[in-house]
């Protein structure tokens, strides 16, 4: 493979929606994981995830399917299927549904504003959760400010980019290398690195925070000038490229949204940050093993942490 991208897809929790897209009875086709997906939302208010073909003679479920109670209904010859388990429970003109008549389903959760899949290559069962976030949905906070990217890479390779410390300097213009650090726990890890904020009125201490769950989400917090909290779902679409959103929230002032000055100034700089980031990604290869110095982040360690989603792999 030309840019040499070794990874397979890793198991975890992705964000296959924005919550207040998928309206009640809302059906979209989503390409993630390398498949195609139906998402829809049912009258009962649950999201759910579908492949996308029906196995009876193959239609596409998001093209023309229609919302039924927590079912789809396929719009070739209406047979309907479950969205919590892919089962075909109804078919309209038959007495006796085929035992086979399912279509995959992936475990899905709805929180802090996503509607999240489970993907795993076996199909094997969640093995952890994503938390839910005290501020998403709070009154106290803003209203999400989202931003949107498809980026021709990996999300291991994205991931990356937390803890290569020397690459704050020369791609994002940070004033010196910041030391970051980092703890793993299981699924989980959290990076954390202090930050010395110049502003008018002087320096002030100030700190990134990230909490990973998984290879798919991020929670990073910025604290120091005005608190802000990143949610980030890195989303496979497949083997070499990722659907990434982001979801700004800062604590409201007065019960209204911050408008301008430094609050914006902050989601500005991180959105071109990531603007900053794209074309290197995209034109990168993958180095299996890198020629490191004393001066760059915990890229080994980070790679070690990656490979538990990949242990199942094929
Ligand atoms: S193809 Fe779906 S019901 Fe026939
Ligand atoms: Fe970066």
């Amino acid at each position: 493979m030309a840019r040499n991208f070794p990874h397979p897809i890793p198991a975890s929790w992705y964000a296959v929606a924005v919550s207040g897209d998928l309206a009640i009875g809302e059906v979209v086709s989503r390409d993630y994981f390398g498949r195609q997906l139906a998402v829809f939302r049912g009258e009962d208010g649950k999201p759910a995830v579908l492949d996308a073909h029906c196995p009876h003679l193959g239609a596409h479920l998001a093209h023309g399917g229609t919302v039924v109670g927590s079912r789809i209904r396929c719009p070739f010859h209406a047979w309907e299927f479950e969205g919590a388990t892919g089962v075909c429970a109804h078919v309209p003109y038959a007495k006796r549904i085929p035992a086979a008549a399912h279509v995959g389903a992936y475990p899905t959760v709805e929180k802090n504003g996503f509607v999240f899949a489970w993907y795993h290559p076996q199909d094997a069962p969640p093995s952890f959760e994503l938390p839910d976030l005290r501020e998403a949905g709070s009154e106290d906070w803003s209203t999400p400010d989202r931003y949107e990217w498809e980026v021709r890479t990996q999300i291991q390779e994205m991931g990356e980019n937390g803890v290569d410390s020397a690459h704050f300097q020369f791609v994002h213009g940070a004033l010196n290398v910041p030391t970051a650090e980092v703890e793993s726990d299981g699924p989980s890890r959290r990076n954390y690195q202090p930050v010395n904020l110049k502003t008018p009125r002087g320096e002030v201490d100030g700190g990134i925070e990230s909490q990973v769950y998984g290879m798919g989400f991020a929670i990073t917090r910025f604290t120091g000038i005005c608190e802000t909290l990143e949610l980030a779902c890195s989303t496979p679409i497949d083997k070499e490229s990722v659907h990434v959103r982001y979801a700004f929230t800062q604590p409201r002032v007065d019960g209204a949204d911050p408008v301008g000055g430094v609050a914006a100034a902050i989601i500005r700089d991180i959105v071109k940050q990531m603007n900053e980031d794209i074309p290197i990604w995209e034109n990168k290869k993958f180095c299996e093993r890198p020629i490191l110095c004393d001066g760059d982040g915990p890229i080994p360690e980070y790679r070690r942490w990656c490979k538990q989603f990949y242990a199942d792999a094929p």
